[in-house]
């Protein structure tokens, strides 16, 4: 693929290979030439099956893998960087946040700490709370508390708010999707652009899927380009723009969510029917 320098992409994929174990013949193919562009400013999903390459995708987007060959090229307001020759940290910096597939919160601190420290280096819950607990960060950490009340505010209005009332308890005492969407929510609180967002429906009830339909759709009207792995193909249709479908670490179909659902390959392969 002939990389679009067109300032409406935020990233591109380009013939992106990861193999894990030996090389070819004997090692394992997660991934094989994969090319995708992502619009900047949109909802783009990734679908496909258990296996089919996607966190290790946003694992190499991340840094935390390396690929085999390909790039991935980030454009964020102008700039152009190669994420595949940067270290995880920097691309974080640079503004590529992550719903990782478990929530990564910090369980032993409270709702409230756990928006606070979103976008600080992270590191142990131990050493984050001495920071917290620093004078000299007082200040920062109470316009950051209320940037998150607002958020809040905002998100769920005056009423109904899970996390307000309750922000010096422990983030362990939310139900599993409360921590869902706070998991969101703290990317807000982070200086990001784009937003990788690894299965957040999975496991949660309707009405917080109905939440988040609501958050997850807003992003790109809040300056947010969203790369979006699920595996709910009613919230894929109601929030993407643009979807891919990966079938055994390749792009089998790639177009509008009603298109490569409506896709017969696809409702074979993917959907089973
Ligand atoms: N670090 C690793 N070492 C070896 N195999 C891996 C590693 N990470 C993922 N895999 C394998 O690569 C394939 C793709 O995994 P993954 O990207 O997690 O799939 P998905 O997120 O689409 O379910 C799977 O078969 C998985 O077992
Ligand atoms: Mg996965």
């Amino acid at each position: 693929m002939k990389f679009n320098n067109e300032n409406n992409l935020a990233l591109a994929v380009d013939g992106v290979s990861k193999y894990f174990g030996n090389k070819k013949p004997d090692g394992f193919m997660a991934l094989n030439d994969v090319d995708m562009e992502i619009g900047k400013n949109k909802i783009t999903a990734i679908i496909g099956s258990n296996g089919a390459g996607k966190t290790t995708l946003f694992n190499i987007i991340s840094g935390f893998l390396r690929p085999d060959t390909g790039q991935i090229i980030y454009q964020p307001n102008g700039n152009a960087y190669v994420l595949n020759q940067l270290p995880a940290h920097r691309i974080g910096r640079l503004g590529v946040g992550r719903l990782f597939q478990d929530s990564h919160l910090f369980p032993n601190l409270s709702i409230m700490d756990n928006m606070i420290i979103a976008g600080k280096v992270s590191s142990t819950e131990g050493l984050l709370n001495s920071i917290l607990k620093r004078a000299a960060v007082k200040t920062e950490n109470k316009e950051r508390e209320e940037q998150a009340l607002n958020l809040f505010k905002t998100v769920f209005g005056e009423e109904d708010d899970p996390f307000s009332n309750r922000k010096d308890h422990y983030a362990n005492t939310l139900s599993f999707g409360q921590q869902r969407l706070l998991a969101i929510l703290r990317l807000f609180i982070g200086q990001y652009e784009l937003l990788l967002l690894d299965e957040p429906t999975a496991g949660v009830n309707v009405e917080v899927i109905k939440k988040m339909v609501e958050i997850i759709k807003g992003m790109p009207q809040k300056g947010y380009t969203v790369l979006l792995i699920e595996h709910n193909w009613e919230f894929v249709l109601e929030v993407a723009d643009f979807c891919y479908f990966l079938d055994e670490g390749e792009v089998a179909a790639f177009g509008t969510p009603a298109d490569v659902l409506g896709n017969r390959k696809v409702r074979e392969r993917y959907l089973g029917r």
